[in-house]
């Protein structure tokens, strides 16, 4: 019988892993596999997982009991789990119940045909050596889930911050960056095929940097590149880490129209016994020194960060803090988490996960309600403003619409018109929720 050549993906956590499965569609496509977004006619199914958060690796384990009841009806159905849990969980989910044929960490990608040959041989195939120096710089992604405007593009792997609550680290290893060249060629080769967004994605792109034997271009430097590859190509970027988040980074952006005027710049607690714990680097007045600086050579721009609510030893003065900073940076978007003890990590090793969950929980509630608070009052001081959006596609409400971004990375929905997706209009806006803008075309 022919083998099924299908191969299905399903990605969890970061741009990063959605980066990595288009890495991984290309690298199978030039071996004689076929992508299909339908599980039920796929002949090897991958998942592609993320550990950041002990939930992410629960809906794991439920989705691989599912795909596990796939292959009673199909036994020929290979499973592979893909990305940042397979390497603290490869011996235990292969000896579970046989939930899985292969295991490959993040840089073993290019191994994959190899590793499929050897399952499909009966053999058991695993992956997970980290490398110093894969970049996956020479592989043209196939984009999934497209809608053909926007895309990333990876322009580093790994982390060496060791923040003391993060898996990546171990998970990902050691930071690289990604030949600079092979970037802006990778950008001019999507505006050709009509996109107009990118995303250039790293766990800290501040302190990306690639030698060319004579030089060294620093990310300040990349973006000007990629921004200069045509001016209708919008440029964003993360994540940024606040220690290091230059000037001359805040002046490369305000010189160049094309790259968004939205900077996401996580700051976790707003505590500096906290920040010290978390081994963040940077104090509640170094970051509040860099967010002046932001408004300051940036007028207009979009501020967005990630908290950690409960993490060890905080206390209700430590949780006070970082509402008071939230309110004084007055964020336009935040993602908000509860701390969740990772194995591996500093924290887990030296520090007490001794916030009881109900605190935690009421502690991210008033973290989230605070934040809804900021983004409607961020979004309300846009009604009566003009601004260029590039239409993405129909909104979700209605047929008539249309929904894109503006510079900000704030959602427009506006009535159809005769510039479709890929193209950008003027939107006056004209009212607003805490989630989106609503405006019209003038
Ligand atoms: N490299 C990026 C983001 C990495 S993960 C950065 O440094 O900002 C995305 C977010 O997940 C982090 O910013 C943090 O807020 C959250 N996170 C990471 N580890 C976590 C943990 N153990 N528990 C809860 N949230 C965590
Ligand atoms: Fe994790 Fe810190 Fe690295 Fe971000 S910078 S990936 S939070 S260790
Ligand atoms: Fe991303 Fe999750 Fe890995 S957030 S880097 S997929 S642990």
């Amino acid at each position: 019988m022919e083998k099924n050549k299908n191969i299905y993906i399903e990605t969890y956590g970061c741009q990063m892993n959605m980066s990595d499965s288009e890495i991984v569609a290309s690298i199978l496509k030039d071996n004689g596999y076929r992508y299909t977004d339908d599980v039920m006619t796929a002949g090897v199914i991958f998942i592609n997982t993320c550990s950041i958060r002990e939930n992410a690796e629960d809906r794991v384990r439920k989705r691989l009991q599912y795909f596990k009841s796939l292959r009673k009806k199909n036994p020929s159905l290979l499973i592979g789990l893909l990305g940042c849990m397979a390497d603290r969980t490869k011996t235990a989910l292969m000896e579970e119940g046989q939930l899985l044929d292969l295991v490959a960490g993040p840089d073993a990608y290019r191994h994959l045909p190899k590793l499929l040959e050897q399952v499909g041989t009966g053999h058991r195939a695993i992956d997970t050596i980290l490398s110093a120096d894969e970049t996956y710089a020479d592989i043209t992604p196939v984009r999934l889930d497209s809608n053909g405007v926007s895309a990333f593009i990876s322009i580093m792997r790994g982390c060496e911050n060791y923040c003391s609550y993060c898996v990546v680290p171990s998970t990902r290893g050691q930071e690289r960056s990604r030949d600079a060249a092979s970037i802006v060629r990778e950008t001019r080769d999507l505006f050709e095929k009509g996109y107009r967004e990118v995303t250039l994605l790293g766990q800290n792109v501040n302190s990306y940097s690639w030698n060319t034997g004579k030089h060294t271009i620093t990310f300040s430097d990349l973006l000007a590149k990629v921004a200069g590859v045509d001016p209708l190509m919008r440029i964003r970027f993360a994540t940024s880490h606040p220690k290091d988040i230059s000037d001359a980074l805040l002046k490369t952006i305000a010189a160049n129209h094309n790259i968004c005027r939205a900077i996401h710049l996580p700051v976790q607690s707003g505590s500096n016994h906290m920040l010290s714990l978390m081994n963040r680097k940077y104090t509640r007045e170094n970051y509040q020194e860099r967010i002046s600086a932001i408004r300051q050579i940036i007028p207009g721009c979009a501020i967005s960060t990630d908290i950690i609510a409960g993490f060890c030893n905080e206390t209700e003065p430590d949780h006070q803090e970082t509402l008071s900073l939230m309110d004084w940076v007055g964020y336009d978007a935040a993602y908000m988490f509860k701390y969740s003890e990772r194995p591996q990590t500093l924290a887990a090793d030296t520090l007490p996960n001794n916030v009881p969950e109900e605190v935690k929980d009421r502690r991210l509630r008033e973290i989230i309600d605070l934040q809804h608070q900021l983004s409607l009052a961020s979004n309300r001081e846009d009604v009566g403003k003009t601004f260029e959006v590039l239409v993405e596609g129909k909104s979700k409400r209605s047929d008539n619409q249309y929904f894109g971004r503006n510079s900000q990375n704030k959602v427009a929905v506006f009535a159809k018109t005769q510039s479709g997706p890929g193209e950008y209009v003027m939107v006056k806006i004209t009212g607003a929720t805490s989630a989106t803008l609503l405006g019209e075309v003038v």
